[in-house]
């Protein structure tokens, strides 16, 4: 059997099941399984053998049972790194590479700081460690700082600083803050959980079945960690600096609201379907 016609076999499985994006998922499959990249496959569509047919087969059982396809080829790409994940650690979805578009077009985080001076950046909730490998990707005058207090989620996050060749990232164990008492930096960034408590079983189930509940559940009215957040800016924020969050599409106005109590400055820039969904803050 040749590629294409197994992935064609193996997205008609996947159509008649009631899963978001079946061609796309046969293909990520297909594509890791046999360890080629899209053009190849597409371009020499290579015979495949039993022993990969099988393993494809595996592979299509454990999206059927609903493991989001992410989990099953291992990595997803973001802001053009490779990123690993698995259960225990949070997908990286695409509108958080606009949180990072933002904070690079801060002014600070232009290409080359310029004079060789240092910007100092921490990466709250880093799970996956896709959004602080990201900004220290893009410029070698970043020092990132990034806390979790998963162990899972930081084991993935060392991973990816290591395959995608980063060393002005370091990962930290604890509660928000704690592992960076007494520092300050010029920029704070974070996709906290934001989900509300009561809404996290209505979620698509590839997410709540799946995905950790602690980097979802962000209490009762979902702004648990910003509250946390917003409270200890002022101690850790050199004078100037700035904090960046993603936020849920409809917590825009209480956030504002919860920033105003506190002496800080909002504005927002929308996502894809048009909900505010970055907010960046300042004194
Ligand atoms: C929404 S995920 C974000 C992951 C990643 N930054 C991203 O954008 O894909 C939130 C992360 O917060 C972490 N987390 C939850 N409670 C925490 C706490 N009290 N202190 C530090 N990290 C926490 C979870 O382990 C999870 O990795």
């Amino acid at each position: 059997m040749n590629a294409l016609e197994k992935l064609n076999e193996v997205a008609l499985i996947l159509g008649r099941e009631e899963l978001h994006s079946p061609a796309k998922d046969a293909e990520l499959i297909i594509v890791h399984s046999l360890g080629i990249s899209r053009e190849t496959l597409f371009r020499d569509n290579p015979v495949i053998d039993k022993k990969t047919s099988d393993h494809i087969d595996a592979l299509v059982f454990r999206r059927l049972m609903g493991e989001p396809v992410q989990y099953i080829v291992g990595e997803v790409e973001f802001y053009g790194l490779r990123i690993r994940v698995g259960g225990g650690v949070l997908i990286p979805r695409p509108e958080t590479e606009l949180l990072v578009d933002e904070v690079l077009k801060a002014g600070i985080g232009g290409q080359g700081s310029g004079g060789g001076k240092k910007i100092k950046i921490l990466d709250l909730c880093t799970g996956s460690g896709c959004i602080a490998l990201a900004l220290a990707s893009k410029n070698p005058a970043f020092e990132v700082l990034a806390t979790d207090n998963s162990d899972e989620a930081l084991k993935y996050a060392r991973e990816n600083a290591g395959i995608n060749s980063i060393r002005n990232a370091r990962f930290l164990r604890g509660n928000l803050f704690e592992p960076v008492q007494g520092m300050k930096f010029d920029i704070i960034v974070s996709n906290p959980p934001y989900i509300r408590t009561s809404e996290i079983p209505d979620l698509q189930e590839e997410i709540c079945n799946w995905e950790p509940v602690n980097s979802l559940d962000g209490g009762e009215d979902g702004l648990d960690y910003y509250r946390m957040i917003i409270a200890s800016l002022g101690n850790y924020l050199l004078p100037g600096g700035k904090c960046f969050f993603e936020v849920g599409w409809d917590q825009g106005d209480a956030l504002t609201e919860l920033a105003r109590n506190y002496g800080l400055r909002s504005e927002f820039k929308k996502d894809y379907s048009g909900h505010d969904r970055i907010m960046m803050l300042s004194f």
